[in-house]
């Protein structure tokens, strides 16, 4: 269990394609405990090892709400449906925020620490955090997607109004 240093973009680790996981050991048991402490440290919802300097393929994402956390090795996108615009953040970026495309459905094939193969459909943004962070293990960062970036102050001003409704919602429950 350790907090690691997030490697911030522009990295060359964070653009090119990572290794293959190969061995299911300790090793590897450790490094998925390490990205799970990174990224709640670091209040985010998905790390790749990228992100702690790590060349391979293997992210963590936790979406909260009780939500199981979700441990992809070696992921593969079998089928994507769908499009959605939304806002996305990354912890290789600091305050960069930006609305990016991407598929409203999505099924992923991973293995899970044990090595054994499984499946993972999602939609909404659980299925835009799973698809984020298979780009990361691609090399490919959402810079490289934003159609509009989204300012902090447009980002607080949306933040005020998710709570004013919530406060409101709260009042009539
Ligand atoms: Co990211």
């Amino acid at each position: 269990m350790a907090v690691k240093e997030i490697v911030k973009y522009p990295s060359p680790i964070l653009e090119k394609k990572c290794k293959e996981v190969v061995k299911f050991d300790q090793q590897l048991a450790t490094l998925l405990d390490d990205m799970y402490d990174t990224m709640v440290a670091a209040d985010g919802v998905g790390i790749a090892a990228p992100q702690i300097g790590v060349d391979l393929q293997v992210a963590v994402i936790d979406m909260g709400d009780g939500q199981e956390v979700i441990e992809l090795i070696n992921p593969e996108v079998v089928a994507i449906g769908g499009s959605e615009i939304d806002i996305e953040g990354c912890l290789s970026f600091p305050n960069l925020f930006g609305e990016v495309e991407r598929p409203y459905y999505v099924k992923v094939e991973a293995q899970e620490r044990n090595g054994s193969i499984y499946e993972i459909e999602a939609e909404d943004y659980t299925a835009r955090a799973l698809l984020h962070e298979i780009d990361h293990l691609n090399g490919v960062l959402f810079n490289t997607k934003i159609k509009r970036i989204v300012t902090l102050e447009e980002l607080e001003a949306m933040e005020e109004e998710i709570e004013m409704l919530d406060e409101r919602q709260g009042e009539e429950a």
